[in-house]
Order: structure tokens, then C-alpha cells, then sequence
């Protein structure tokens, strides 16, 4: 990046460059995500594509510059000293004072957990130190930090390669699940979220690539950092060279001292101001409602500048309190000071996701509206009001009747305390939490509970059997599953094939590890190749499994909208998804086809790049000729759709519902049957609404949802019975 004059001259005339290179090709096609404008410079293929036969010079030194060039040196200029101020901000950061302490800790101890206050730098900094103490050994080792949302590991990637003033995905990069921003030989510190670390134990088990990792947010205890705090703790002894750095916020921080044997603290104390609490008088029912009359009577009583975070539970609330904010604020037009609305959460498209990152402009405030991501994994400067309604989504898994729910249940008071926190990081703030302090005091936890008690372990009892952990019951559990949890994982597994009768991995098994998704579309891929009941279907099912992953955020509007300016008539959500991308195909993947059909571009381009990755993984399984094989047995489309159906049912047999007279249940040994509507979304309950096509008698779906109602999300219609027990005898007969 520019550091003198003449490397600005070189600048410019490599961005003029660029720009003649880039009209008429397909930025994406290239794969640039973030259109930052050195990544073109310097990604291979353009280079290729512009040094061919430009004839540009480069400006000679003193030479008049023209207009054009004029603003470019003057932008350049700008991110100069953009780049200098950053280099300024890191010096102020707490933990930059206790650099070499904490370097002499890391030296002296093999594991040291690090505990800050969330924005004192120890997700940006540390592996910093580390890369400068020599740990990578001049790109003979790796750095990996862990993270729990893929969102953190992306924005912080991006932030540490421009600390660093390198192009992400070089020196530094990121990997996250079907996207891998890393140059193998290069890249020396690797963001990640925790599930990629622990699927590389699968090909290197002693993790021989990294001289240190370290495990981030460890207090959010996510299934896979506590099932990676157990796999490391195995491996220490073999590799006395690896460093494990596990950093955490202030809560809990001894539970992994204790379990890694009473290793070190190293406590970065961390700067704060007090944040003054209020609570409400009496229970808010409608905690929606109470967000926003808070936020307008912050937003018109409180001086300028302080922006404002509000903690939501999902996607679907924070869309709808934009929509609500965004209304009122035009009512009341000039009237109030204008509102900046920036909302945060996994699903939302990538190239929105930075805008909270954006300074607020004068006179104006900035309304952040977040999931609880934004609890310690980002760090927003500029908060200085925080509303906490005080929910949480959580997921929380029956054994007995196998089905996870999705529940909004109180938050902890650690995590209203660390919520809270994040108003008093700029200056003296202030919470609203809309509660009251009674039940502050009273009704909540102490503590959120670990996800590991409280979800499905199938998949990840699967990943250790492969990993040759064959006592379960004596793994080093931070904190152990129930017994009932196992049990019922193991009799999934089985019911998938994944297990044989006597409880070890079979080969399908191992397959299904393979894979860089659930074990149970792994399934839906093997049959469509294997099975000779349902195979010659892989291709499309290679495209409703990668479509299956990225259907939250899909539609521009409403899902109906797209599917009647997409086809007339179809069975299923999974045929509609294969109808949208076999179109987009048929039109070389053309952006104008997306925006005409209200579909977005980018997913769809993740989708590709999805069953890219899993094309190539059913390649070096060798399914994609016994596939070629089988495509003779199908005589027609009818056919071919009816072995689809039977391929998910080969993999999803537990996520059945069945007619009976009170209208649809599932299909659960134990339970009996939960009744269950099919989500209005759904093109299955749009044809029996709409169409008045007659109920099927069984139903297949991905997902159960239990909110207000038990609704069923991407479905498609079994349309004979026989097809499940002619698929899996053993669960159905
Ligand atoms: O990990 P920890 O919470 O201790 O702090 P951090 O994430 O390393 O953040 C340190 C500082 O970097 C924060 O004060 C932010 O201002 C800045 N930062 C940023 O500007 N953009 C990011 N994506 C991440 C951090
Ligand atoms: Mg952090």
C-alpha cells in the first residue's frame, strides 16, 4: 500500500489499469467479495487479465498530473492516512501495555487463559504479538484463532489485514465453512470459526500446521470450542511446542484454569466507565414495542453524539423493528435528528455486514440493532445507550422425543452484565434494561448454560468415532452430555447407517465426515449416487442440498412473489430450489436474471460455490461415476422427482411427519407425534391453501421449528407411504 509519493504514482496508474481490465469481465466470477480495489490488483487472475496488452505509462516525476489521476492521489492520500491513524489506535489499546508480560507468559507456560474486558484487544492484538515474537518461524508454522460466529471471524480478519497492511486472504486470512480465505504456503494467522479447527483434526490430528491457537470467546462455550478445549487437552503432552491461548470475557474464566490443571490467568485489566443501570417499573409484555418508545425518547431527549445498540433475539425481529423505526422516523421527517439504522446478524448478506462499522455522521445517530453477536464478539466503537429486553434464542434438545427447539428464554446475568458493558466503552453510558430489577435479582441464572447439554450430538459424536475416540463416556468434558443425549445420538447415527449394530463407525459413516455438512445430506448425496432405488440423481440433488444452505437470505421480497415469476406449478420447496438455480444456470448465471426474479445475486453465487465444494468432495468419494452409471434408470422427470424424494428420505427419515386425523404429527417412536403446521412459506402449504390440492399423506421436512406454533420449514410431500418403509424398513416398519 502507499507509502511515498512515487509509490502513489504506481498507484494510480495501476488502478487505471485495473479499471480497463475489470470492464467487461465478471468481478465475481473472480471471486472478490469486498470490493476493495487492491484485492483486483493483486488477485492472479486479473493480473492476468490487465498486464496483457495496456499501454498506460506511469507518470514521470513532476509531470502535471491530470484530473483524474489528481483525485485518485487524493484518495490515496486519504487512505494513507487512514492507515496512520490505525497504526495510532493499536499503541492505545490496553492490552498494547502489557505486550511483553503477556508474551514472557505465553513463553514460560504451554496454556494460558486471557481474560479483558470485550474492545481491549485480544482478538486483534494477541495473534499480532505472536506472529512478531517469531511463532510462525518465518511461515513454517501457523497461527489459528477460533471463533464462534462466522460473522466475527470475517470482520476480524479484515480488520487485523489492514492493521497488518497486508490483502486479506494473503499474510492473514479466514476460513469459514464453504468458504476458505487462506493462500496455503502464505497465509501465517488464520481466523476461523471453531467447527473448521475442529474438522482439521480429521486430516491432521495433532494439528502439526499451528504453533499456537487459540480458542476466542471461550465463555460462550459453543459445542465445538468445548469439544476443541478436549481434543487440544489430548494432544499437549505430544506437542510441547503448542502454545493454546484460551481468551475469554470476565465471566468464568477459572472452569478452564481448572480443566487445563490449574493453569496461569493472565488478567488484562481493562478500561471502562461507569454505565449507569435502568430498569423498568413494572414487566413489559410487548418488549418490542417498549425497544422502540426507548429509542425515541433517548434519541430526543440525549445530546449528540451517542450512538445506541439494541439486543434482539433473531433476523426476523430486527427486520421488523427496521421496517417499524424506519416508518416513524419519516413520520416525524425533520422534525427529529436523523437516524442511521444498521442491523447485525449471521444471515444478513456479508456486504451489509460492515455497515455497523461505519462512523456516524454529524448529527445523526446510529440505531445498531443486534443479536447477541454483538454481546463480546464485536466491538462497535461509539455506543454509549445499550437496551437490553434481556432474551436470548437458544436451542434446547429433548432426547426423548429427538427434537431441538429454537426458544427465546431470559438471558443469564452474565450476559446482561457483559451486555450492559458495551455501553461504557467510549465515555460514561447508560442501560435500559426492560426489566425489572426484581428480576434481575430473582428470576435469572447465573450463567447461560453450555451448549453442549443442550443440543443434538449426533454429528459431533460422529466426528470423534472418526477420530478414533471410542470411549465417549471418558472424554474430557468441561461439561459432560446426558446419558440419555448419548444414547439417543448413537440410535440416530445408527438409523442413518453411520453405525453399525454393535456402535462402530461404518464406511457410510466415515463418508459422511467427508462431507463439509451435516452427516444427513451426506446421506441424501451417497443414496443419489449409490443407492439403486433412488440413484442417477446427484446432480440435482447436489443443487437442493446447497441451496438447502443458504435459504434464509434467498428472497429479495416475499418467497411467493419469486415463484410465480418463476414457474407456474410445483410440488415442493426442494423441486422450487432446483428450478431457480437450474434457470440461473440456464442463463449463464446472470445477474439481471436475479434482480428481475427478486432473488439475490450473492446467495445464489454462494450456492454455486457450495455445491462447487461438494462436487469435488463426491468426486474424490468416487460417487460421481457410479452416478453416470445410474442415470440410464430413469425413464422421466416423474421419476426422476420421485427418487429424489426417496434420496431425503434416506437421510432425513427421522424428520417425517404423518396425516393423521387432527391433521399433521411426527412421526417419533417415543413421543407418539407432536402436531405440527406446515409454515405458511412453505410451497406445500401454499398449494393445499391456494391450489386446494389434496393433503399428502406424509410429509418430509428440513426444519422444525417450535415457536408460537410447531411449524415445518422446506418441505416435500412423500406422496406413497410405502416409499418410507420400501427406504428404511427399520424405522418405519
Ligand atoms: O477481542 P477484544 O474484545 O479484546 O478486542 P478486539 O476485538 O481485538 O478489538 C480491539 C479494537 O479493534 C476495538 O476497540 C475496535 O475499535 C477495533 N476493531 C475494529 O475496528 N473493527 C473490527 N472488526 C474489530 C475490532
Ligand atoms: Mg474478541
Amino acid at each position: 500500500k502507499v507509502k511515498d509519493d512515487k509509490r502513489s504514482r504506481q498507484q494510480i496508474w495501476e488502478e487505471k489499469q485495473l479499471r480497463n481490465a475489470v470492464v467487461g469481465s465478471n468481478i465475481d466470477e473472480i471471486k472478490v467479495e469486498n470490493s476493495d480495489r487492491y484485492e483486483y490488483v493483486f488477485d492472479t487472475e486479473a493480473t492476468i487479465a490487465f498486464t496483457s496488452d495496456q499501454e498506460d505509462e506511469l507518470p514521470e516525476e513532476g509531470e502535471t498530473l491530470s484530473t483524474e489521476d489528481a483525485r485518485l492521489l487524493e484518495e490515496l492520500e486519504r487512505e494513507r492516512s487512514r492507515l496512520l491513524s490505525i497504526q495510532e489506535t493499536r499503541k492505545l489499546l490496553p492490552v498494547y501495555q502489557y505486550r511483553e508480560p503477556l508474551l514472557k507468559a505465553i513463553r514460560d507456560n504451554q496454556v494460558l487463559i486471557i481474560v479483558g474486558e470485550t474492545g481491549s484487544g485480544k482478538t486483534t492484538q494477541l495473534p499480532q504479538y505472536l506472529i512478531e515474537d517469531g511463532y510462525t518461524a518465518g511461515g513454517k508454522y501457523q497461527i489459528g484463532v477460533t471463533q464462534p460466529r462466522r460473522v466475527a471471524a470475517t470482520s476480524v480478519a479484515t480488520r487485523v489485514s489492514d492493521e497488518m497492511e497486508v490483502i486479506l486472504g494473503q499474510e492473514v486470512g479466514y476460513s469459514i465453512r464453504f468458504e476458505d480465505k487462506t493462500t496455503s504456503g502464505k497465509t501465517l494467522l488464520k481466523y476461523m470459526t471453531d467447527g473448521m479447527l475442529l474438522r482439521e483434526f480429521l486430516t491432521d490430528r495433532n494439528l502439526t500446521k499451528y504453533s499456537c491457537i487459540m480458542i476466542d470467546e471461550a465463555h460462550e462455550r459453543t459445542l465445538a470450542t468445548d469439544i476443541l478445549l478436549g481434543l487440544i487437552k489430548d494432544i499437549l503432552p505430544k506437542r510441547k511446542d503448542l502454545k493454546l491461548l484460551i481468551s475469554s470475557a470476565t465471566m468464568n474464566s477459572k472452569r478452564f484454569s481448572e480443566f487445563f490443571n490449574d493453569c496461569p490467568i493472565f488478567t488484562v485489566p481493562g478500561r471502562r466507565f461507569p454505565v449507569d443501570i435502568h430498569y423498568t417499573l413494572q414487566p413489559e409484555a410487548n418488549y418490542i414495542q417498549a425497544a422502540i418508545t426507548t429509542i425515541f425518547q433517548i434519541h430526543t431527549t440525549q445530546k449528540l453524539p451517542g450512538d445506541i445498540l439494541v439486543f434482539l433475539t433473531g433476523q426476523e425481529e430486527i427486520e421488523s423493528m427496521r421496517e417499524n423505526l424506519e416508518e416513524i422516523s419519516q413520520k416525524l421527517g425533520s422534525r427529529i435528528k436523523q437516524l442511521l439504522i444498521t442491523p447485525i446478524y449471521a444471515n444478513l448478506p456479508q456486504e451489509q455486514q460492515s455497515n455497523i462499522f461505519q462512523k456516524t455522521p454529524k448529527d445523526c445517530r446510529k440505531i445498531v440493532l443486534a443479536t447477541n453477536i454483538a454481546e463480546t464478539s464485536l466491538t462497535i466503537d461509539g455506543i454509549k445507550y445499550v437496551i437490553d429486553p434481556g432474551f436470548v434464542k437458544e436451542n434446547s434438545y429433548v432426547p426423548s422425543s429427538n427434537i431441538t427447539q429454537l426458544l427465546t428464554v431470559p438471558c443469564s446475568k452474565a450476559s446482561v452484565d457483559q451486555r450492559a458493558g458495551r455501553a461504557g466503552r467510549v465515555g460514561p453510558g447508560k442501560c435500559f434494561r426492560l426489566f425489572t430489577k426484581w428480576s434481575y435479582n430473582n428470576e435469572l441464572e447465573m450463567m447461560p448454560k453450555p451448549e453442549i447439554v443442550r443440543t443434538n450430538l449426533s454429528h459431533t459424536i460422529l466426528l470423534l468415532l472418526s477420530l478414533g475416540v471410542k470411549d465417549l463416556l471418558n472424554f474430557p468434558f468441561l461439561d459432560k452430555p446426558s446419558i440419555p443425549s448419548f444414547t439417543k445420538s448413537l440410535e440416530n447415527l445408527y438409523i442413518l447407517g453411520a453405525l453399525n449394530n454393535k456402535g462402530d463407525i461404518t464406511k457410510l459413516g466415515e463418508m459422511m465426515c467427508e462431507f463439509p455438512c451435516e452427516p444427513e445430506f451426506g446421506k441424501v448425496l451417497y443414496s443419489s449416487a449409490i443407492d439403486e432405488r433412488c440413484n442417477g440423481t446427484l446432480s440435482e440433488c447436489l443443487t437442493i442440498v446447497s441451496m438447502l444452505h443458504e435459504t434464509m437470505s434467498l428472497f429479495i421480497g416475499k418467497k411467493k412473489e419469486a415463484l410465480s415469476s418463476i414457474m407456474s406449478e410445483v410440488e415442493s420447496d426442494h423441486l422450487f430450489y432446483l428450478e431457480i438455480y437450474n434457470q440461473w444456470k440456464g442463463v449463464g448465471y446472470s445477474r439481471t436474471w436475479c434482480q428481475d426474479h427478486k432473488i439475490q445475486f450473492k446467495t445464489l453465487l454462494r450456492v454455486k460455490n457450495i455445491r462447487n465444494q461438494l462436487f469435488n468432495c463426491c468426486k474424490k468419494l468416487g460417487l460421481i461415476d457410479k452416478d453416470k452409471e445410474a442415470l440410464e434408470s430413469r425413464s422421466n422427470d416423474k421419476e426422476k422427482n420421485s427418487r429424489i424424494t426417496k434420496c431425503f428420505i434416506s437421510g432425513f427419515a427421522t424428520n417425517v411427519a404423518k396425516l393423521g386425523p387432527t391433521g399433521y404429527r411426527t412421526t417419533g417412536k417415543s413421543t407418539g407425534g407432536l402436531s405440527i403446521s406446515i409454515h405458511p412459506s412453505s410451497i406445500v402449504f401454499q398449494n393445499y391453501k391456494e391450489k386446494a390440492m389434496k393433503p399428502y399423506k406424509a410429509i418430509l421436512y428440513q426444519q422444525l421449528m417450535l415457536t408460537s406454533k410447531e411449524y415445518i420449514r422446506d418441505c416435500i410431500p412423500v406422496p406413497e407411504e410405502s416409499w418410507l418403509t420400501e427406504m428404511m424398513p427399520h424405522v418405519f416398519k
